[in-house]
């Protein structure tokens, strides 16, 4: 076997018989050796049609003494990771190293294949990438402006943000790649949500080319992004190149400017300066851990403990950490030549990296 294409599926039903009679005709034309690796996490009857595709094909084959192209479906009752996780199980199914990925939409023209395996098998590099970017390519099939724009956006952001590791990559968004799975570090990867080549780019160096290619429209069906896509593409972006601690820092920022308008909100309907205090610094703690259990520890989760001993051990740190404070600021004041205002702001930094590693160390610890 020379190339595995992993295909992530979700509820692509009306899209499989044309993709498989593409790619056959693709790998047939150029004589690659190759088999189709489904990874589905589908609620439709996506994989019952893998699987009558995947027998006809088998019969079809056999009686035209046809190189065999295995199409083998991997239906995930209880998918973890998205789109990214199915990619890294099909990456462990898959029976080469070389490891095609693409989407199961006909958006990533099977008719490119061989283009991309003609240049991974120079042997010079890791990826081989199909970019939208490139000269020659296009990104057409982006439903609509908003699509091309934030498109467009999330790439210069990314490329500014990792300007050495995608020095040479045009489209670090794209889902049509080929990569061999060695150079894929899989116990650092933690995919989530749509961006695995991004992943895949940024946790290492690698050896990188790209193909120009038109990403096409839809063949049926429905696109799966979405704002929350969004949303976990940044938080990712961000975990990738500043680690968990910034989004814990954000998340602590946004905890503190609340703080402070719960307690002006209070005082204002004539609330007792403590008593408005108080409610504020419980209803942040609150917030925060919710936040932080689903945008930075969310990784950690399953293999710590349940949800409210988690809950616990971050509600009473939290709430000893403001207790301690506030004698520790009086004795620095007084015993030391600081201001109330910088004895407060270098407690509340230190508190917030104690803040961290008893979250990292204790609360989800495994
Ligand atoms: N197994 C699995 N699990 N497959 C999924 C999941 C999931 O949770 N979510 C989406 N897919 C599959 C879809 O069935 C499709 O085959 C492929 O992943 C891409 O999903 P689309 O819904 O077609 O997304 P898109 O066209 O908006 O996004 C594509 O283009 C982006 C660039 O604009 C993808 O290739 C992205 O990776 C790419 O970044
Ligand atoms: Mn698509």
């Amino acid at each position: 076997m020379l190339l595995s294409i992993v295909v992530p599926t979700f509820n692509e039903a009306p899209n499989i018989e044309e993709l498989v009679r593409r790619v056959a005709a693709a790998v047939d034309g150029a004589g690659i050796d190759a088999e189709i690796v489904f990874v589905d996490d589908s609620t439709d009857a996506t994989p019952d049609v893998i699987g009558e595709v995947a027998d006809r094909v088998a019969a079809e084959r056999a009686a035209d003494e046809a190189s065999p192209l295995p199409i083998r479906l991997l239906h995930r009752e209880h998918p973890t990771g998205g789109l990214g996780g199915a990619v890294m199980a099909g990456f462990a199914a898959a029976a080469s190293d070389a490891c095609l990925v693409m989407d199961g939409d006909l958006q990533h023209p099977p008719e490119e294949i061989p283009a991309l395996w003609r240049r991974f098998a120079r042997g010079d590099v890791d990826v081989v990438i199909a970019s939208r970017y490139a000269g020659g390519g296009t990104a057409e099939g982006l439903a609509d402006r908003t699509r091309v724009l934030v498109s467009k956006g999330a790439t210069a952001l990314t490329r500014a943000m990792f300007p050495i590791r995608l020095k040479d990559v045009s489209d670090p968004m794209t889902g049509f790649f080929l990569v061999d799975r060695r150079t894929v570090d899989d116990a650092q990867l933690k995919p989530r949500g749509f961006k695995i080549l991004l992943e895949i780019l940024a946790r290492r160096p690698m050896r990188v080319a790209e193909v120009p290619f038109d990403f096409a429209d839809r063949h049926a069906g429905e696109s799966k992004a979405s704002v929350r896509q969004g949303v976990h593409f940044l938080t990712q972006l961000t975990a990738l190149r500043f680690g968990k601690m910034s989004l814990f820092a954000i998340i602590g920022g946004l905890g503190a400017i609340a703080n402070v308008a719960i307690v002006w909100a209070l005082t204002h309907l004539g609330v007792d300066y403590i008593v408005a205090a108080v409610i504020a610094a419980e209803v942040t703690i609150v917030g925060n851990f919710l936040l932080q259990e689903r945008f930075v520890f969310q990784d950690m989760r399953e293999n710590a403990s349940g949800v409210w001993q988690r809950f616990a051990k971050s509600f009473a740190f939290n709430n000893a950490e403001a207790v301690i404070r506030i004698p520790i600021v009086a004795l620095m004041v007084s015993g030391g030549h600081v201001s109330a205002v910088v004895a407060t702001a270098i407690t509340l930094v230190l508190a917030f990296f104690v803040r961290f590693v008893f979250h990292s160390l204790v609360v989800y610890a495994p």
